[in-house]
């Protein structure tokens, strides 16, 4: 039976990541997954996640199974840090949450969710959006629609085209929103925008589903969640999926998170036993090792303040690349206006280059992004900063 079936293309990031680890260039570059890296180029495990691996691997005392909802603890802290301990939701019960392997699991069990509610309902995603988002929405049967979203001649957002789009949108259908920091482009909704597509939201009967994967990378842990505080605050239903490998470091420990806002505790109830259910015959139970580093983390004021304290620093280099990025640039012969990096927020953005000079870089100097010109700026730093704007000058000529 097998033998019928047809290689599938790796994934482009995958794959370009296995060039990257043979290439033996001594200034090769990656600039394509989305990882964070210090100024050695290393994704360093935090020193708070190392404490509170090390007090877990004394105080554990089993490794027994857990619920398909994972530690009701980690849901409570991750849901305050998320919502702000005070949330009105919060406070009237109005939120079902479930530890998930990664960010992955939680938008993929979202969307499971919301197919069991309306099978007819469209997901609305921005154009262009993380790539994997199509798979993990469509993969539950969900049809996709697009709005859309960057410009990527004027380098901001196409706000008025994307509010036409979701005019369209039909009652119930539902719409996928970057929480902050917007992969692949960087370009987040500001205030007056988030309210402006809350209206709509509103108005039109639809509901939101909004992706976190990037909580505190952006402008801070407050000012990232801005829009899904706002929205949790209006919305009678609304689905938050986060994720702890960006802002904990946690990547390969696949821990994430599931908020499920009903419009009254009675229907949320019912929201989690359909979600529950669902989780169990997927995976069962989502991996306990991530989320438990986290719970010690968040539950304990010291290892709480010490991992704010290394967001931050990750948070605030990622800005300083930025603005450097932008300096050397202008510094240079290059004549196009790039001060939009700065703008932008969180890991990425598009540099605006064509496929032929992406690959340019690549073939000719080892420098690793994707296709559409996406890169990480914090795969930069201050030693490759002057090699990469050396390069970009020879690729634009
Ligand atoms: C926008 C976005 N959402 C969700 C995720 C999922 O992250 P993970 O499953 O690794 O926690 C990512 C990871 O890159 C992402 O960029």
């Amino acid at each position: 039976m097998f033998e019928a079936l047809n290689p599938l293309p790796q994934d482009p990031i995958l794959a370009m990541m296995a060039s990257y680890q043979q290439d033996s260039h001594p200034q090769k570059l990656d600039l394509g997954i989305g990882v964070y890296k210090d100024d050695q180029g290393h994704t360093p495990i935090m020193q708070a996640v190392q404490l509170a691996e090390k007090a877990l691997i004394e105080t554990e005392i089993t490794k027994s199974y857990t619920a398909p909802a994972g530690s009701p603890k980690y849901n409570q802290l991750v849901a305050e840090l998320v919502f702000g301990a005070e949330h009105k939701v919060l406070r009237d019960q109005r939120v079902i949450s479930a530890q998930t392997p990664g960010g992955c699991g939680a938008l993929r069990m979202g969307a499971e969710f919301l197919k069991g509610c309306s099978s007819d309902s469209r997901v609305w995603v921005s154009s262009p959006t993380w790539a994997n988002h199509i798979p993990l929405l469509g993969g539950a049967g969900l049809a996709i629609a697009e709005y859309p979203y960057y410009d990527y001649s004027d380098k901001t957002i196409q706000f008025d085209a994307m509010l036409a789009a979701l005019e369209t949108a039909a009652a119930g259908d539902f719409v996928l929103l970057h929480g902050c920091c917007h992969n692949p482009s960087g370009a987040d909704l500001n205030k007056e925008q988030w309210l402006a597509v809350a209206e709509l939201i509103e108005r039109k009967g639809l509901i939101p589903f909004i992706d976190m994967a990037y909580q505190g990378l952006g402008s801070g842990l407050d000012q990232d969640a801005y829009g899904v505080r706002m929205m949790a605050e209006r919305m009678p239903e609304m689905l938050v999926a986060t994720s702890c490998s960006k802002n904990f470091g946690l990547y390969r420990e696949r821990t994430g998170t599931l908020f499920i806002i009903g419009n009254t505790a009675e229907q949320t109830q019912v929201a989690g036993s359909q979600l529950f259910s669902r989780i169990r015959s997927h995976y069962s139970m989502p991996p306990s090792h991530g989320a438990a580093i986290v719970e010690t983390i968040l539950a304990d004021t010291a290892l709480t303040k010490q991992w704010e304290e290394e967001l931050a620093s990750m948070r605030q280099r990622i800005q300083t690349l930025r603005q450097s990025l932008v300096k050397k640039i202008s510094a240079s012969s290059i004549a196009n206006d790039f001060s939009f990096i700065e703008q932008q927020f969180g890991m990425f953005s598009f540099l605006g280059i064509s496929p032929v000079q992406v690959a340019q870089l690549r073939t000719q100097y080892s420098i690793y992004m994707i296709d559409s010109s996406r890169m990480n700026v914090a795969g930069l730093n201050d030693q490759s900063m002057d090699y990469f704007v050396a390069a970009l000058e020879e690729v634009i000529r």
